[in-house]
């Protein structure tokens, strides 16, 4: 870890936008990126594959300590599950709703804390999740809140779902969004919640690029 490496941190609730601005904003200005959302998903299949079950707290903390995790740009975005690419796995609503269960266990949030860490490198980092501003990277130079309506979430995550493929219905993915920021909000470790200082941004009526736009535009200052 390098501390003096910039961060820039943008959480937000599910289905905000914060994964493919922060991949735009981190190619942008030449910096690293961290998804801390994919880490919690890839615990889950991690589970999944080693047939653990998911109710077993020191279990899935200590598979949290022992994933054998890698992001690879190549340059798309893959999630290596050691050594096998679960990019495609981990993006279902199942996964990601098992992901906010298993994110809500106080020991796991600790044993993937240095994990995320790692990710600061000069020349700097653009993190996205939950927790980003206010626990992984309080210093964080640049914090960003990120959200929109959850109709407009939902709509965009319907989607992007089906751009992949995948079969889903809106009122259910309603209902899955609403019972998942409960549940982050809500609970005791590292809950969703807007970091002192962090800029807010309702993208409910901006476009991607505009976003993308006012983020990089804060942190070049100009
Ligand atoms: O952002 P994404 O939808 O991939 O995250 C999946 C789940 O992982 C979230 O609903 C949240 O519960 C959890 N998470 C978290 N802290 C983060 C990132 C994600 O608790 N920093």
């Amino acid at each position: 870890m390098n501390a003096a490496a910039p961060v820039v941190t943008l959480d937000g609730p599910s289905g905000a936008g914060k994964g493919t601005v922060s991949r735009a904003v981190a190619q942008k200005l030449g910096w690293h990126y961290l998804d801390s959302g994919a880490i919690y998903r890839a615990l889950a299949v991690d589970l999944m594959h080693r047939g653990l079950e998911s109710r077993n707290e020191p279990a899935v903390v200590d598979a949290a300590g022992r994933m054998d995790l890698e992001f690879v740009f190549n340059p798309g975005f893959s999630v290596m599950l050691s050594g096998k690419d679960i990019s495609s796995s981990i993006q279902s609503e199942a996964c990601g709703n098992q992901a906010s269960r298993l994110a809500a266990m106080p020991g796991v949030r600790k044993a993937l804390l240095e994990k995320q860490r790692g990710f600061r490198k000069p020349p700097g980092l653009v993190a996205d999740g939950r927790d980003m501003g206010t626990v992984v990277f309080p210093d964080a130079r640049f914090k960003f809140f990120l959200t929109a309506s959850p109709q407009i979430r939902a709509e965009r995550r319907v989607k992007q779902l089906k751009e992949k493929g995948m079969n889903v219905n809106l009122d259910k993915i309603i209902t899955e969004l609403l019972e998942r920021d409960q549940r982050d909000e809500n609970r005791e470790a590292a809950p969703l919640r807007q970091a002192d200082g962090a800029i807010f941004i309702d993208s409910s009526e901006m476009t991607i690029d505009q976003v993308v736009e006012r983020v990089t535009h804060a942190v070049r200052g100009h």
